[in-house]
């Protein structure tokens, strides 16, 4: 998809289609008065279904004000979210058509809304077979976010994931005309179109892999996907096969592999700019199980096919080391996935088996299925090995963390508060929704062992926060973000934004937090 940013006016502007956000500007008022009074009686909610919306179309041009008119005085409008109008021949706009896309309340209206209008007006107007368009910048947000958020929403509603289908359309939108007006700095805003340009790209890149079926991206391609890809972006890799594993005595991750026969890859990625400071350097861990069958402590058949996408969060460290290595912010990070498959045969490790860590510790295996824990602690303590001053893992860890969180918000974790302050900056930025959960030391009694160190199961309850004491045993004392995207890495439902499948859910947070630390931390 090309992009470009143009200071014409909307209404002079030749396009397959013009797309304006409509904003309903009347219940300021209401929920003002409803908060302050603390009223959360009838009244108020009979109040607020009676408020009629208040419409205008996101435009100074009269010439689209006008066009959007009668159907915004038409009462027709609910003007919710995702509702959308398509205008045909718009009297007074050189446009051949406009379509006017409803964000909701306008005080509400945020970067995270205006992208996913963005993907809401690609999958629309790519389904009609249109290929290129012209979105008018909301002027109720800061116009370099506003871009920032067109191009990337737009990108990610331009993917779909049928590429198995034989009538596979593969519509996509071509070319988007970004229009800004008032007193921009074009020269900035084409930059800012041109790294979210790379970062949508980036993440499509990393929902193209956890796309694929098991037997179409087993570690080995995974890793095969990866040298490519830093080969064409100049970022070093290395992969390294069983030998080395067992030779790097990260018994936890071999304890996985040792089930398949399909050979399990450990994927590094560097990147080292020249003039970067000796430190930080930042690692990403990411949990690459091509296929999570459960091992001996196999899963029930009903929804096991799932369980192909439990490499997302190594995908999204590949995907996120690629973003990286195209923006050149000058902070040193390494890429680590541990890519195995975890499957039960005469060569699987058994519940009650111990294994012995890279790091010396003791697990005592309760669950084969609690797996991917596994693998991270050795790929997390190697990343220290390697000097990583601060970590952050990627992880379908748990269905613990959708019992907590369903699909909305990822859980995070982390031992230290200045981080998580960086990380949730990053977050904002990026238009992704994430959750702290708590990491108290009282929790540490689930995972403890009769015979070895520590479980690997901590059982029922506080799942998802087991998972992360247990690889909180990995991390110690460096500064480490654990982000639990088991519930947002694979959507069930198409939305108006997003097809249904692979979503890319990290990347974009990643890479706001590997940006910030090239701003602010000098040598
Ligand atoms: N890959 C799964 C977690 C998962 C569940 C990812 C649902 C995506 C959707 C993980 O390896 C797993 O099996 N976790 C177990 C842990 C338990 C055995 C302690 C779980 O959550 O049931
Ligand atoms: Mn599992
Ligand atoms: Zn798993």
């Amino acid at each position: 998809m090309k992009t470009t940013i143009s200071l014409t006016g909307p209404a002079q502007l030749e396009t397959e289609s013009l797309v304006a956000v409509v904003l309903d500007h009347s219940e300021k008022d209401h929920s003002e008065k409803d908060h302050s009074e603390k009223d959360h009686g009838h009244s108020s909610s009979d109040k607020n279904k009676d408020a009629k919306p208040h419409l205008r179309v996101e435009s100074n041009d009269p010439a689209v004000q006008s066009a959007a008119a009668e159907l915004l005085a038409s009462g027709e409008l609910s003007g919710k979210p995702f509702e959308i109008n398509l205008l045909h021949k718009p009297a007074g706009l050189k446009a051949k058509r406009i379509l006017l896309l409803s964000g909701g309340k306008t005080k509400k209206f945020a970067g995270y809304d205006l992208r996913r209008l963005a993907g809401a007006a690609v999958r629309s107007l790519k389904s009609r077979a249109i290929r290129s368009f012209a979105f008018i910048a909301p002027s109720t947000i800061p116009p370099e976010e506003a871009v920032r958020a067109i191009v990337e929403g737009a990108l990610v509603g331009n993917f779909d994931a049928d590429y198995y289908r034989s009538d596979r359309k593969d519509q996509k939108i071509d070319a988007l005309t970004i229009l800004t007006s008032g007193n921009t700095d074009k020269a900035a805003l084409e930059k800012a179109a041109a790294e979210a340009q790379i970062i949508g790209e980036s993440q499509n890149f990393t929902r193209d892999l956890v796309n694929e079926p098991s037997n179409r991206m087993t570690p080995t391609i995974l890793a095969e996907r990866a040298k490519k890809m830093s080969a064409e972006v100049g970022l070093k890799c290395e992969v390294y096969g069983a030998d080395k594993i067992k030779e790097l005595k990260m018994g936890a991750f071999w304890s996985v592999a040792q089930g398949s026969d399909e050979p399990p890859a450990l994927i590094i990625m560097r990147y080292e700019p020249a003039g970067a400071p000796e430190k930080p350097v930042l690692g990403l861990v990411g949990k690459g199980i091509t296929f999570d069958t459960g091992g001996i402590s196999i899963k029930p058949a009903d929804g096991m096919e799932k369980m192909k996408y439990d490499m997302a969060g190594g995908a999204t460290m590949i995907g996120a080391m690629r973003a990286i290595a195209l923006l050149k912010p000058k902070v040193k990070v390494i890429g680590i996935v541990c890519a195995t498959e975890n499957m039960p045969s005469g060569k699987a490790q058994k519940p009650g088996d111990v294994q012995i860590a890279m790091s010396g510790k003791s697990i005592e295996i309760i669950n084969t299925d609690a797996e991917g824990r596994l693998v991270l602690a050795d790929g997390l303590h190697y990343a220290k090995q390697l000097g990583c001053t601060h970590l952050v893992d990627a992880a379908t860890l748990t269905g613990a963390v959708v019992v907590a969180l369903g699909y909305t918000n990822a859980g995070l974790f982390t031992n230290d508060d200045a981080m998580y302050e960086r990380f949730s900056k990053a977050l904002n930025k990026a238009g992704e929704k994430m959750w702290r959960l708590p990491l108290d030391d009282e929790y540490k009694e689930n995972i403890k062992s009769g015979i070895a160190d520590i479980v690997n199961s901590g059982g029922r309850w506080a799942g998802a926060i087991n998972a992360a004491m247990f690889l909180k045993e990995f991390a110690e004392d460096t500064p480490w973000i654990h982000l639990d995207i088991a519930g947002t890495a694979w959507t069930e439902d198409q939305k108006p934004w997003i097809a249904k499948g692979p979503t890319g859910i990290a990347l974009r947070s990643l890479v706001e937090f590997v940006k910030s630390f090239a701003a602010t931390e000098k040598a």
